[in-house]
């Protein structure tokens, strides 16, 4: 087995929701395997941060902001790309949100929102990159799931569904898309260090049920997804599809 099998060189990654938290360590981690990044986030601010600091760091890096439930603004970020002439060789749908509540006090417009921005948009930006990658006839796609792609845990309903959707919408994707030479797989991060948790990392209750209950018995650092994410952004899954690898200290295997 070659090392190259797993080089990104000559490879452009668009990483949604990559301008902090798991995207952001991602597109690093994918940028120092030798692809080109580009960096996407709704906060304009934030996204110019993350960007100007890769570039001082000399990776190859464009940004391009977006917010992923907006249909039209993700249309009209392809468009631009293929006039740029850039193509994009890996998409990793990452962007996310999570909103604890008990579902009676649950509103639709909660519901719909986090179903939006965790789901639906995985199928938008999935989409328009696939019709640029099946008349090339190859392509990674890496959507980000979750534990709860399997299992439920109360006050997060919606990101449950949308994540549960996550791993079915990797099958249905690799149902149409594989014959095409795009593969298309899943992660499922653990409890992460990630501004996303920051309430619950700062719960000393929340923290030790954490920790007892993750084998590795401690959270996960972003840059830990990188391996899983290079292998399936690389020759080395050219014929992995559908999979969705549990990157969880072993949490999703024990009771
Ligand atoms: N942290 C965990 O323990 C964990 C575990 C399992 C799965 N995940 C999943 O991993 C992904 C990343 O989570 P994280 O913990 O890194 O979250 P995070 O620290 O809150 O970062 C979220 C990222 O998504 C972007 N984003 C949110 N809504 C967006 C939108 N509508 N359009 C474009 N970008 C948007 C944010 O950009 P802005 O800066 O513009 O807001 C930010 O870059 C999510 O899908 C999450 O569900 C996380």
């Amino acid at each position: 087995m070659s090392i190259s099998l797993f080089s990104l060189k000559n490879k452009t990654a668009l990483v949604t929701g990559s301008s902090r938290g798991l995207g952001h360590a991602i597109a690093v981690g994918l940028a120092q395997a030798g692809a080109s990044i580009v960096l996407n986030g709704a906060n304009r601010d934030r996204l110019v941060a993350a960007f100007s600091k890769m570039r001082e760091e000399g990776m190859s890096v464009r940004e391009s902001c977006f917010d992923v439930t907006d249909e039209a603004s993700v249309i009209a970020a392809f468009e631009a790309f293929d006039r740029e002439g850039v193509a994009i060789d890996i998409l990793v749908n990452n962007a996310g949100i999570q909103l604890r509540k008990p579902m009676v006090e649950l509103s639709t417009a909660e519901w719909q929102r986090v179903i939006d921005t965790n789901l639906t948009s995985a199928f938008i930006v999935g989409r328009e990159a696939a019709k640029r990658m099946i008349p090339r006839g190859s392509g990674k796609i890496v959507n980000i799931g979750s534990l709860t792609s399997e299992l439920a845990r109360a006050t997060v309903a919606p990101y449950t569904v949308a994540k549960g959707g996550i791993k079915m919408l990797t099958k249905a994707m690799t149902a149409e898309w594989a014959e095409h030479g795009i593969q298309v797989n899943a992660i499922g991060p653990g409890y992460m260090l990630t501004d996303m948790n920051e309430a619950l990392i700062a719960n000393p209750q929340f923290d030790a049920w954490v920790k007892g209950r993750t084998p590795a018995r401690r959270w996960g650092k972003p840059e830990e997804l990188v391996g899983a994410a290079i292998f399936l952004a690389s020759a080395a899954s050219d014929y992995v599809s559908g999979q969705i690898i549990y990157v969880d200290g072993g949490m999703i295997s024990v009771l």
